[in-house]
């Protein structure tokens, strides 16, 4: 068994230890917000938050996580924080298909966490890791950077 805090609560895995978290967070807790896109590390659709650092849950296996703090897209949605990235991404047209959204908002969160003024490249170099057919990426960076103002004090 292997226990670890998955999105503010206490939570026991008995899946097999080397199982990729990313499967865990699926199949076995329905968090869908994860995605499966390169399932190499490539793409972040798979990103979430572990101990506070955006990390590409299809390289992690469960069997590590024991005491870790994990957060995916659906906790995140609880906070006012996520409410201000939603607003903005919406304003700035930063999502298209969404199937790189909940991956880009945790990059945002991890960004804004640790810098709460980032200048543009700052915020490129953030989303760096995950990759969007959609948008060519600059109305992501604009979401992102609104939300940085709109969201003064939040972070
Ligand atoms: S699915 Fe994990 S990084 Fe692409
Ligand atoms: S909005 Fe479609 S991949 Fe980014």
């Amino acid at each position: 068994m292997i226990d670890f805090e998955l999105n503010d609560k206490m939570v026991q895995s008995a899946a097999d230890p080397s199982s990729r978290l990313l499967d865990v967070l699926r199949k076995d807790f329905g968090l869908l917000g994860p995605k499966e896109g390169c399932g190499e590390g490539e793409c972040g659709a798979c990103a979430v938050l572990i101990d506070g650092k955006l990390i590409n849950s299809c390289l992690v296996a469960i069997g590590s996580l024991s005491g870790a703090k994990v957060m995916t897209i659906e906790g995140y949605q609880r906070t006012k924080r996520y409410e201000v990235l939603e607003n903005t991404f919406a304003k700035a047209g930063a999502v298209q298909c969404g199937f790189c959204t909940p991956g880009m908002i945790m990059a945002a969160e991890a960004l804004l966490t640790r810098n709460q003024n980032p200048t543009l490249e700052e915020i490129r170099e953030a989303i760096s890791g995950n990759l969007c057919r959609c948008t060519g990426y600059n109305m992501i960076v604009a979401a992102i950077k609104m939300a940085a103002s709109e969201g003064e004090g939040l972070w």
